[in-house]
């Protein structure tokens, strides 16, 4: 029911994407310059929303651009309604409906859905990950200096002055090539189907790492944060390896190797 209730919900979100993709649609702004919402973010959430209150009246809900309902229930939605908006707003096809469900605080059901390559990645707790319904594994790539690495940047970066240049350089340096997808669910899927070996980010958000946190897990995977430390969604800093290479990116990003 659960699973039914997550893939209608994730479709519903992306039929929105569809819908304005590369046609008109309203533009305002954030927290940062560049940091857009847009009609589509607002109606994808909304038809999100709409399947899953449709079933769950009670449960609780997370939303990116609604906030967080006060419903007091051991189950609540974590939704991104478009992760990658930048790329959608420039009709670039990387972007996505991100969807995880909590139970008691622990993240059990994740979809991320690219409509524009018709990519659905899905993961329950315990029985792996799939990508359009086959099994997905991360890859088996051993050594950090021969992987190939994802990252991205906040939009209020603006603000800070030290962190995610820094760390990027510290793998650029070395020639190891690291892309720069603008969606951290996606780049958190690819890892999880062993496109990339890695994934870091200094600020994410709930919505933003929830589904793509269990993907790659339940694919053979580890996350955690930048110390090597248990990730919970709730905090900002994300590192999400294939596993071999994830002691080794941790001493580079703690500044105790260099590769
Ligand atoms: C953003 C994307 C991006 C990441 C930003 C996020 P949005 O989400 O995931 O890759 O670098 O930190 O805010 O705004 O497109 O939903
Ligand atoms: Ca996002
Ligand atoms: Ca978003």
């Amino acid at each position: 029911m659960f699973k039914n209730v997550l893939i209608e919900a994730a479709h519903a979100g992306a039929a929105e994407i569809l819908r304005f993709f590369n046609k008109e649609f309203s533009v305002s702004n954030k927290e940062g310059v560049n940091n857009l919402v847009t009609e589509a973010d607002h109606a994808s959430e909304k038809a999100i929303f709409d399947v899953i209150h449709k079933h769950f009246p009670d449960h609780q809900v997370l939303g990116e651009e609604s906030g967080e309902s006060t419903h007091n229930s051991e189950y609540k939605w974590v939704v991104d309604p478009i992760d990658g908006t930048i790329n959608f707003a420039h009709g670039v096809p990387l972007n996505c409906v991100s969807i995880a469900l909590e139970k008691d605080g622990e993240v059990f059901l994740a979809a991320v859905y690219n409509p524009h390559l018709k990519e659905f990645f899905f993961a329950e707790k315990g029985k792996g990950a799939t990508l359009n319904d086959k099994p997905i594994h991360v890859s088996d790539q051993g050594e950090t200096v021969k992987s190939f690495l994802v990252t991205g940047f906040p939009y209020t970066y603006i603000n800070s002055a030290h962190g995610p240049l820094e760390d990027f350089e510290k793998f650029v340096r070395k020639g190891v090539p690291v892309r720069r997808l603008g969606s951290a669910a996606i780049d958190l899927c690819w890892v999880a189907c062993g496109r990339f070996d890695g994934f870091f980010e200094h600020k994410l958000e709930p919505w933003d790492s929830a589904a793509g946190y269990l993907i790659v897990e339940e694919a053979g995977g580890r996350v955690t944060d930048h110390k090597g430390d248990k990730f919970s969604i709730y905090q900002h800093k994300i590192l999400a390896t294939n596993g071999k290479i994830h002691d080794e990116m941790v001493e580079v990003l703690n500044n105790r190797k260099e590769l």
